[in-house]
């Protein structure tokens, strides 16, 4: 292996902190400031798509549900996610005219290239209207993965040796957003300026990272007082939900805290039923239009007795502190591009918890993980 974690105890943490170059990257490769232009690899349709399937597993899918709502809020095109294990049992209807995007970070996934050979196969064999049309989204360009579809579009995040995915994560999210603004441009759901001011959004997103991660300590304080934790739940609404989700997955996988990702709204369906002053309840909790609703969420859960720790946004106005134990506080960030301000304490909890518990955070129990 040639990677080396040079300045930092493990590669989970140097990954975490590589995130901002790894983003700038993806920035700059993809998008031509001379031509005001998103520059993504040539597409695999010769219009737009008419609807959207993702196939994909674990985090990468968690990356694909958030592009979901990029592609429907941004550019109108129906999107549906499968679990790449549950696809061969359960295939979407055939639908014509339709985009299918696997995205791995390895390129490697077996349950992912399965549901692709399979669509490939179907698709193949039915009127030219249902032809498959397949684009890759993964951080190994050569890749078993490339082998499969007509276009890949790299994420070009460098290697990343942590089995827990972390900076794959955030550049598949800025592919997916790239992607969404070019398919909403073509489709003329935005106009060009209005997609300016979205990449001009874009671009302050590694500077907003940065000083994220430079709460570091006050998030390892926070790690203190989850270490002996048993059980722990994430909450988020709307385009949240998804890093709720995902912020468990890094709990369970590298601190085998047993941890549960819910949409706040759905939480109080039965869920809720489990809490008590043991199990503390992580809230997402940043300034946008599920704000106020989660927040009444919140109110409901902390009558029974959780501690409540709320990722917030700076100067929103809202007064949480009174409802939040503890905050951890982001910069402002535009609702549509949260997630990738969100997940960044949420990596950093996971890595200080698994830390402070004596775990192997590069190489958690019973997972492998694929490097070229
Ligand atoms: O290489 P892939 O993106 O296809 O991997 C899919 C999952 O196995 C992977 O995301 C797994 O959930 C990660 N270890 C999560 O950190």
């Amino acid at each position: 292996m040639c990677e080396t974690n040079q300045d930092f105890p493990h590669f989970m943490l140097k990954e975490i902190h590589q995130q901002p170059a790894a983003i700038q990257t993806c920035l700059s490769t993809y998008w031509n400031p001379q031509s005001q232009t998103i520059q993504l690899p040539p597409f695999p349709f010769s219009s737009f798509p008419h609807e959207i399937h993702i196939l994909a597993s674990g985090t990468s899918r968690h990356a694909s549900l958030i592009a979901q709502f990029w592609l429907e809020q941004l550019a109108h095109i129906p999107t549906r996610v499968r679990s790449g294990s549950e696809f061969l049992e359960a295939p979407l209807p055939l639908t014509a005219n339709t985009l299918t995007i696997g995205v791995t970070q390895s390129g490697e996934t077996a349950d992912t290239l399965q549901a692709l050979e399979f669509e490939h196969h179907r698709r193949n064999q039915a009127a030219p209207e249902f032809h498959p049309h397949l684009l890759g989204i993964t951080n190994q360009a050569t890749s078993s993965l490339a082998d499969r579809v007509d276009t890949v579009i790299p994420t070009l995040a460098g290697t990343e040796v942590g089995v827990a995915a972390t900076k794959t994560f955030t550049t598949q999210l800025v592919v997916f957003y790239l992607l969404a603004l070019k398919l909403a441009e073509q489709r003329q759901c935005l106009n060009h300026d209005r997609t300016l001011q979205a990449i001009a959004v874009l671009h302050q997103l590694p500077a907003k990272i940065q000083q994220v991660l430079q709460q570091a300590d006050r998030i390892q304080a926070i790690a203190e007082q989850l270490v002996n934790t048993r059980h722990c739940i994430v909450l988020g609404r709307g385009i949240n939900q998804a890093i709720a989700l995902e912020a468990a997955l890094k709990l369970k996988e590298t601190t085998y805290l047993h941890a549960e990702g819910y949409a706040a709204g759905e939480f109080m369906h039965g869920p809720i039923a489990l809490l008590d002053e043991q199990i503390p309840i992580i809230a997402i909790a940043p300034a946008d239009n599920t704000q106020a609703n989660l927040l009444a969420n919140i109110h409901k859960a902390k009558s029974h007795g959780s501690p409540i720790i709320g990722i917030v946004t700076r100067d929103d106005g809202t007064n949480t502190a009174e409802l939040f134990e503890t905050q951890i506080i982001l910069p402002t960030v535009e609702e549509m591009l949260s997630p990738l301000l969100t997940v960044i304490p949420l990596q950093l909890l996971a890595y200080h918890i698994a830390v402070l518990r004596g775990l192997n955070v590069d190489r958690p129990r019973n997972i492998t993980k694929t490097l070229a």
